[in-house]
């Protein structure tokens, strides 16, 4: 138990904004070209400047690396790509130091095939890791998220069933047996000091008795399919009952396939299984030729969520993560400057009545990376996506066009720490993503008009007030507009972005919108009550 915790202290995860560090890309100090825990170590304090709370490191455990860590060959080990045992206790040593939280990314839905596990029952079949795995003499009709089947053989012919890449087959969760052991390495990690777990893909692991077709097997139905298999809830308590009830701990599901209310019934203080559901909803808006993106698609988001969710549960708020292309060519605008896009877009998802996820970079205003040549991806998906393009007849450039398109390699490149880099003295693993001029940590805490002050301003903000930021009931006040994204946070909070090309006058929506209140920061082309382009203020607590 934190030596600090007193009852105000409990619901820290409501109120410690999240920073997520993708290891292999954040800090190498050893100048092997890939990121290590020492340079995570040192990194904390910029995080804690920016106003992190809680710090999410993907994965960081012992892995052939297939999918960078996701992949896990052991569940109790360090990585020695990353550094040493030793380094993870020095880490949790500075974070304590500093009041940050360190959460693991555990993939407990499936393991490396090279995990001695695995390894033990492809090479035996009457071994008793057989059954830690899901097995078939023939394949369902089940595809692989990544592409391809989800099935592979091993030599003696059997078919095992793997939902990702051909090397992370799905563990068995109906054994009891599996899951004692996954409940066992939380622990271990948990009694080292870690403050919780992100449990990836959790929402698949309980698959449906006799693994049948399903309708449609393509990726997106098939996890709606699979998301809350008939064991979910019972294991999901049982997990809380062996685990998160005896420690300090938070413990967020990610959740691909749910909807909002299905959701809620996982955070329900009532019957509480997780704290936190991090979910997708504002991945792809979508989008008509030659349209900007939806915005009323994009406010209705926020308030789904936050009517399931927000008076009971507690939300969370994601834009962006590893697995995705950056916020400003997901959201951008070609005819505003990314930082502006950046600014307007971090306004709209760090001020909800949630935890804001906050993805390495985007504090930044980092945009995607430019890819020339197969040699530039490293992502497992996207090499599938090429692979399965020349199978079916494309062309090189056709294949390169389909990968370069959806590489998770995108939100993946070095942090850039200068305006030379700064990552490395060495080779990165991975090709860095063009500065244009002014992406870059040192650069941008120099300038307080800096994207990444902004959301520094943002993060203290909801710490200085949080009956207003953090717990403030919250209300989109203009829906149906096509443009202008408007809403009320408790009795004084007020944010107002235009997300559109024409300027508005924000009385224009409510003759009282501004009474009461103290415009606390604005920027872009701000006059008065109107508000240009992608220009965006935050009212708080009058005097
Ligand atoms: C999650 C991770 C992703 C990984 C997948 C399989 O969605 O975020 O990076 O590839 O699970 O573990």
């Amino acid at each position: 138990m934190d030596a600090k915790a007193t009852p105000i202290d409990r619901d820290w995860w409501k109120r410690r904004p999240v920073y997520q560090i993708y290891p292999r890309s954040f800090l190498d100090t050893n100048g092997d070209g890939v990121g290590d825990l020492v340079g995570i170590t040192q990194g904390l304090t910029a995080l804690k400047a920016l106003g992190a709370g809680i710090v999410w490191l993907s994965p960081i455990f012992f892995s052939p690396m297939a999918d960078n860590g996701y992949d896990m060959a052991d569940y109790c080990r360090i990585d020695p790509r990353f550094g040493t045992m030793a380094d993870f206790e020095a880490l949790l040593a500075q974070a304590a130091l500093l009041d940050l939280k360190i959460v693991l990314d555990i993939a407990l839905n499936h393991t490396s095939i090279e995990h001695p596990w695995f390894v033990a029952a492809a090479r035996d079949p009457t071994s008793p890791y057989r059954d830690f795995y899901h097995w078939r003499e023939k394949p369902n009709n089940w595809h692989s998220i990544f592409g391809g089947p989800a099935w592979s053989q091993v030599p003696d012919g059997a078919y095992y069933l793997h939902l990702f890449d051909k090397t992370q087959a799905d563990l068995n969760w109906d054994n009891p047996t599996v899951r004692q052991h996954i409940y066992e390495a939380m622990r271990f990690w948990l009694t080292k000091g870690v403050s919780g777990f992100r449990l990836d893909v959790v929402t698949v692991i309980s698959k449906p008795a006799g693994l049948p077709d399903v309708a449609d097997p393509s990726p997106g139905p098939l996890y709606k399919a699979l998301a809350i298999g008939p064991n979910l809830h019972p294991w999901l308590r049982e997990m809380r009952r062996e685990v998160f009830d005896h420690y300090d701990c938070v413990a967020i599901g990610e959740g691909p396939g749910l909807n909002p209310v299905r959701a809620a019934q996982l955070v329900d203080p009532a019957d509480p299984m997780l704290d936190m559901i991090y979910h997708f909803d504002f991945v792809d808006p979508p989008q008509r030729a030659n349209q900007p993106w939806d915005r009323v698609w994009f406010k209705s988001v926020f308030s789904r969520w936050d009517q399931a969710i927000g008076p009971r549960g507690w939300n969370t708020c994601v834009l962006g993560n590893h697995d995705l292309r950056r916020l400003i060519s997901r959201f951008g605008d070609q005819n505003v400057n990314d930082g502006q896009v950046a600014k307007a877009l971090a306004a709209a998802y760090l001020l909800q009545r949630a935890t804001p996820f906050i993805y390495q970079g985007d504090e930044l205003g980092l945009g995607d990376t430019i890819i020339t040549s197969f040699e530039d991806l490293n992502d497992v998906w996207a090499k599938t996506t090429y692979r399965l393009e020349l199978e079916v007849g494309g062309t090189e450039a056709q294949a390169l066009a389909k990968a370069a398109a959806m590489t998770r390699d995108h939100a993946r490149t070095p942090y850039p720490w200068t305006p030379l880099g700064g990552f490395t003295t060495g080779t990165p693993w991975l090709k860095p993503t063009l500065n244009k001029g002014g992406v870059d940590l040192a650069t941008q805490m120099a300038d307080p008009n800096s994207v990444w002050s902004f959301y520094r301003f943002a993060l203290k903000l909801r710490e200085a007030d949080p009956a207003t930021w953090i717990f403030g009931a919250y209300e989109d006040i203009a829906p149906e507009h096509p443009d202008v994204f408007v809403f009320k946070r408790g009795e004084y909070g007020l944010v107002s972005i235009n997300f559109g090309s024409q300027p508005y006058h924000l009385c224009d929506l409510d003759h009282n919108l501004l009474e009461g209140r103290r415009l606390l920061a604005a920027f872009g082309d701000v006059e008065g009550d109107q508000l240009g382009p992608w220009a965006c203020c935050i009212f708080g607590r009058g005097n």
